[in-house]
């Protein structure tokens, strides 16, 4: 959640700094901070609200210094103040750090220190950190070059918890030291100068080549230099490696909102999660994986374990992989997994999704699954995000960067991804290639499917106005369409804050009808042939009591419906990806007429670092 920032160089450090914290303002925030190195000492500027709030302070504008970290922070503990700010100083203002992340044991740590005399000024578990870098640095009575060092990795064997961190010394005022546990960060590699950020695209218009860090590791960061150790101080070989994001596609383009335009990238982004890994007259490929029939037909059961539009893009996941491989396969929400004692062992297979790759619960549940004898592969979005460095097997789906906190081109990708995992495994176990190929097909025709879809939004546009003052809407479907359903339903509590229940339309009469009532909004998928007519009596149902309704199918239905969607036929296993678009858009609309702020609802952050 939140942000870091830091640069180290020969350019004024501050600019740098504030366009990364803007870059960054789509993970939520609740307040901004800014510390530099002038004349060997540090000076922080920190302030409660925008990062525009704290552009405008007037201390900000003397800062000249070419060295520096930021903070946005999505508190945790301590009220959004100025106080509970980063950077945090130590009591002797010589050390100023910014943390992503919770110290789990601050208050046993702020206990030792208070008993050694230090102060704490803010309600935060991150102020102890400076504090226990000061008492370390010291009682060392050594002075030499990794005192800075030896200081901060003696502090962070005491943490407990998740922790991103920059560090800034005046007794090192031309260093900075980066260090990561449970919490992402990267430091991006320039031309006598290091860039660092805890997500890529904030820094992906002044670099592409990237050191990615592990948990744990040590980076000490000069302008010429990027060093790395382990806690040991044990250096480690480090290479940069390129990362091939566009860094337009981390701009708004022209679009209103990053969310629409990641709606409309997505004939686009299919194609690329789609890439060279299917083909209609070779074996699909993919790459990193090399599955034998020998251990695929020794997996007696696939767990798919992921959170909110993530997990729902396993439910769709899980039926592609139950029809076609016949393998019972279970999805299930990571933070439930992770304490459910879940029952696994080496004939488990089990698949991990996370557009960020940084989400808490998803990682602590494949570590479980990995301790258990599981095989695990994770899908995920970011090159070199920590899930990758926990799975056995890492796959990408190559959406390009989604800055939206309402995940849609990263569904789509998700969905398409499993479909051709699908396929892969089905085809290693030699299990009927005239329906694989059909699939296979179906696949390759997305991208124009896709665009088709979003040709036609006025309809969507005009029930979006007419609904969105309402205070409750359902979402109905059966079998994979109440998949779908699930994830719009979803999709609009984040970000229009309307009530909404997703049901599987044949539960409905067994309680939610009770809330049926005259003019209550019911949104129907009816994609599945086999399932469309059963859905559509449910509907009718819905309509007896005064439901107005809104139906996106591929049918012909010619029933009392208020609003049809017609969107193209397709493989009934694939049509999540189709039936969704409006959907998103929907929600988007809605959004809109409510004058909300589309890519930044409330209370949400992008990756969720915290359980
Ligand atoms: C999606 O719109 C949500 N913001 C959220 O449910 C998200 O999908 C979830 O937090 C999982 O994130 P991840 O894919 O980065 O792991
Ligand atoms: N736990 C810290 C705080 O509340 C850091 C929160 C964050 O990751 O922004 O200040």
């Amino acid at each position: 959640m939140c942000g870091i920032v830091g640069y180290i160089g020969k350019k004024n450090a501050k600019p740098i700094l504030i366009n990364g914290l803007s870059r960054l303002e789509y993970r939520g925030y609740d307040s901004a901070g800014i510390a530099t190195i002038e004349d060997d000492k540090i000076e922080v500027v920190k302030s409660k609200g925008r990062v525009s709030t704290l552009e405008s302070i007037e201390d900000i504008k003397n800062l000249k210094g070419t060295i520096g970290i930021a903070h946005t922070r999505w508190a945790t503990h301590g009220k959004p103040s100025k106080e509970n700010s980063h950077p945090h100083f130590d009591n002797s203002k010589s050390f100023a750090v910014v943390h992503n992340g919770i110290i789990e044991n601050y208050i046993e740590l702020k206990k030792f220190l208070t008993n050694k005399d230090y102060k704490f000024y803010s309600e935060t578990d991150t102020e102890i950190i400076p504090n226990l870098i000061h008492y370390y640095y010291s009682n060392d009575l050594n002075d030499d070059s990794l005192k800075f060092l030896r200081a901060v990795t003696k502090a962070c064997s005491e943490l407990k918890g998740s922790f991103a961190l920059e560090i800034l010394s005046k007794f090192n005022p031309t260093e900075i030291i980066v260090v990561r546990h449970d919490s992402p960060l990267v430091i991006g590699k320039g031309d006598s100068e290091n860039y660092i950020s805890s997500d890529i695209p904030a820094i992906l218009s002044y670099t592409k080549d990237f050191y990615i860090l592990n948990d744990d590791e040590f980076g000490i960061l000069t302008s010429k230099t990027a060093n790395f150790y382990d806690s040991n101080l044990n250096k480690i070989n480090k290479k940069a490696v390129n990362i091939d994001w566009n860094s337009s596609s981390a701009e708004k383009d022209g679009y209103e909102d990053f969310m629409l335009k990641e709606i409309y990238e997505q004939p686009n982004s299919i194609r690329e999660t789609i890439g060279s890994r299917i083909s209609l007259d070779s074996k699909c490929y993919i790459e990193n994986i090399d599955f034998t029939k020998r251990f695929l037909k020794s997996i007696n059961k696939i767990y798919i374990v992921a959170c909110g539009t993530a997990m729902h893009a396993g439910l769709c996941g899980k039926v592609v992989l139950e029809d076609i491989c016949g393998i019972p396969t279970e999805v299930d929400i990571a933070s439930e997994f992770r304490y459910r004692n879940p029952i696994i062992d080496e004939k488990t297979l089990v698949i991990f999704i996370s557009q960020s790759g940084e989400t808490a619960d998803t990682i602590a549940a494949l570590k479980l699954s990995k301790s258990k004898g599981a095989t695990t592969i994770a899908i995920t979005n970011v090159v070199g995000s920590s899930i990758t460095r926990e799975a056995d097997y890492s796959i990408y789906t190559h959406a390009g960067p989604e800055i939206a906190v309402a995940s849609t081109k990263a569904y789509t990708a998700q969905v398409v991804l499993l479909a051709i995992l699908a396929i892969y495994f089905a085809e290693i176990l030699e299990i009927n290639s005239d329906k694989l190929l059909k699939l296979k097909k179906s696949i390759l025709e997305l991208p124009s499917l896709v665009k088709e879809v979003l040709k036609n939004t006025d309809d969507i546009k005009d029930f979006a106005k007419k609904v969105y003052k309402e205070k409750d809407m359902f979402f109905l479907g059966r079998g994979i369409d109440y998949t779908v359903a699930r994830e719009a339903s979803l999709k609009l509590k984040e970000i229009s804050y309307i009530h909404s229940e997703a049901y599987p339309a044949g539960e409905l009469k067994h309680g939610p009808i009770a809330l049926i009532e005259n003019d209550v909004t019911v949104v129907g998928i009816l994609t599945d042939s086999h399932l469309s007519k059963k859905t559509i009596s449910n509907l009718q149902e819905v309509i007896t009591r005064g439901a107005k309704t809104f139906i996106i199918t591929n049918q012909n239905v010619d029933n009392d419906f208020d609003n049809v969607i017609k969107i193209p036929k397709i493989n009934t296993l694939l049509s999540p990806i189709l039936s969704i678009i409006p959907l998103q858009l929907f929600s988007y609309y809605i959004s809109k007429e409510k004058g909300l702020d589309v890519d930044k609802p409330r209370n949400l952050a992008k990756s969720v670092t915290v359980e």
